[in-house]
């Protein structure tokens, strides 16, 4: 690119009153005039917090960042952006994942900035960078803050999934409070997010299979020195890319959203990515649709063996070769030519890649499971589609039918499951409404819910559970998620009943709610939702504009984007 082409001199290289505005004050910096004269500008969009602990090392990764630019002839600054905690954030982070996206990408288009680069970390913080930047669509490369040490707990490696565990070994007297406490010191000993194949390394996955990071992003741990390396890299690539004018939209082509699918499915990552390349896929222009992640991803295998659908940990994965192995071995699955972060292709990228453990990262022909990815159920229960992952559920439930029993909302469930009472056996269907996008709101990660502790004392490990929510990608179980429309706008989902009888069918991908359209009709003539809906402020922007969740739950009015041009200046 031109250096005169440069958005950032439209700021930074201007004469007279507002060329001297936009540089002195940054001047008071100490950055020295030679900084001004039309050197790439990278924009280092930072979501570190403390409130968002798998963020919290951001500060100091960001000098590696500068460096990097420094480093190719850049001049880097740093700026700040919401940071979305997924473990504190009431009443879930997912309620703010659009709002977080607004701020990224007005910050980016409203400041001199020629390129950026997003650092992403915890769950939200990936896709709501990278929407917000696609909105904006300048050159951008991701990195990502790298995964925790694996825990370790009386001697066994303990992750994420183990939460879960835990919980359950509580609530059936395995555990005591005592041991639960230990537990959580052995489980977050380094810096870096979630250990497992959960969300937020479900998003590093996708960022680096989408192209848009370096390779190997997604796994190197984040006490790794090789971690700071990627970020110097990708500091100095991102000098590259603006002078190649490299931008997002040209990375961002339906060839490779099919390769994030495909590699989605292999590594068993979360059902939670479905929801968020829909909604970067509406905001960079590319058709995509619920049925493309089943199609694509149905004849793919899981190859990784990684918590929660398999046995080990990202830094496992890391030293097995990584995703470019991964990729590697999904070579005849994957649109070779697209282009990356770093100007080469896949198949350049991964050409030299292996696999140094086959327990880790097998191969195709002999997999870990030859069920992977995400199925998507349609029926009479949920018109839009509801999605469950196979490959983290129990097989012998994949063909099940059995008696709902219904909870309204959250508030229901909480009250009413372990009630000694509750009409419930291994065999019923458990169905969890409200907390869809608009419902809760936000859709949290409720869908798992726990299991009543009358069935877990009889040793019932698993059930089929049925909710309009989300589930955490550290989460497993008979789980189907995302039904839409969710109970919250009145359709089959909201009417089902306790005692109705409900089919599943994974292998032929149903859903099928026994109940006639005749009663079904009946019933929602006289359903009122019990959903209020807040009356100001973000909250009613979000219930009064979220889409459905087969369409990414982002705004209506923030799919696309408004390019980087900036039509006004104030001075
Ligand atoms: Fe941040 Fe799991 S809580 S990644």
């Amino acid at each position: 690119m031109e250096e005169k082409s440069l958005r950032s001199r439209n700021w930074f290289g201007r004469t007279g009153k507002d060329g001297f505005i936009y540089r002195a004050w940054m001047k008071n910096q100490g950055i020295p005039s030679h900084e001004f004269d039309g050197r790439p500008v990278i924009g280092i969009c930072n979501t570190w917090s403390e409130l968002t602990p798998c963020n919290a090392h951001f500060r100091e990764l960001a000098e590696s960042i500068k460096h990097g630019v420094y480093e190719a002839g850049g001049f880097p600054v740093e700026f700040p952006v919401m940071s979305l905690g997924e473990t504190l954030i009431k009443p879930t982070a997912m309620l703010y994942r659009n709002l977080a996206s607004m701020d990224v990408e007005e910050s980016i288009r409203a400041n001199p900035v020629d390129g950026v680069v997003l650092m992403c970390g915890c769950d939200k913080t990936t896709p709501s960078l990278v929407m917000g930047a696609a909105s904006v669509n300048i050159p951008a490369i991701v990195v990502s803050g790298g995964p925790m040490l694996t825990g370790k707990f009386k001697g066994k490696d303990i992750g994420t999934s183990d939460v879960w565990r835990f919980h359950d070994a509580v609530r059936s007297g395995v555990m005591d409070q005592d041991q639960l406490v230990m537990a959580e010191a052995s489980m977050c000993r380094s810096r870096g997010h979630c250990a497992v194949m959960g969300t937020a390394s479900t998003m590093a996955s996708m960022v680096e299979s989408l192209g848009l990071s370096l390779p190997h992003n997604a796994a190197i741990p984040a006490a790794d020195a090789r971690r700071k390396v990627v970020a110097h890299l990708s500091g100095m690539r991102a000098v590259q890319m603006v002078k190649e004018n490299l931008r997002m939209s040209d990375i961002l082509t339906r060839k490779a959203f099919e390769n994030a699918i495909v590699v989605n499915a292999a590594i068993g990552g979360s059902t939670n990515f479905i929801i968020h390349l829909l909604a970067i896929a509406g905001r960079i222009g590319v058709d995509l649709t619920l049925e493309d992640f089943d199609r694509l991803s149905r004849n793919v295998p899981l190859i990784a063996n990684l918590q929660p659908s398999g046995k080990y940990f990202m830094e496992d994965l890391y030293y097995a070769g990584g995703l470019p192995a991964v990729m590697k071995e999904l070579e005849k699955f994957l649109n070779l030519d697209c282009i990356t972060a770093n100007g080469k292709t896949v198949r350049e990228n991964i050409d030299k890649e292996e696999s140094y453990n086959r327990e880790i990262i097998a191969t195709v022909d002999q997999p870990i499971n030859p069920l992977s990815g995400v199925a998507v159920l349609k029926g009479n229960l949920c018109e839009n589609g509801a999605v469950i992952k196979p490959s983290a559920a129990s097989p012998h439930l994949l063909k099940h039918s059995g008696k709902a029993v219904v909870f309204e909302d959250i508030d229901d469930f909480k009250k009413r499951i372990d009630d000694p009472a509750l009409d419930v056996d291994e065999n019923s269907i458990l169905v969890l409404k409200n907390v869809g996008p608009k419902g809760y709101p936000g859709m949290p990660e409720v869908g798992n819910m726990g299991i009543p502790t009358k069935l877990l004392a009889k040793g019932v490990t698993d059930m089929v559970r049925i909710s309009d929510g989300r589930m955490s990608g550290t989460g497993f179980g008979t789980v189907i998620l995302h039904a839409s429309p969710e109970a919250a706008l009145g359709g089959n989902f909201a009417v089902v009943q306790t005692g109705d009888t409900i089919s599943l069918d994974v292998p032929n991908r149903r859903i099928h709610l026994h109940v006639s359209d005749e009663e079904l009709a009946k019933r929602k003539s006289v359903w009122r939702s019990i959903v209020k809906v807040s009356d100001r402020g973000y909250v009613n922007l979000y219930q009064t504009h979220v889409q459905q969740a087969h369409l990414g739950a982002d705004m209506d009015f923030l799919v696309g984007g408004s390019g980087s041009e900036v039509s006004r200046d104030s001075h």
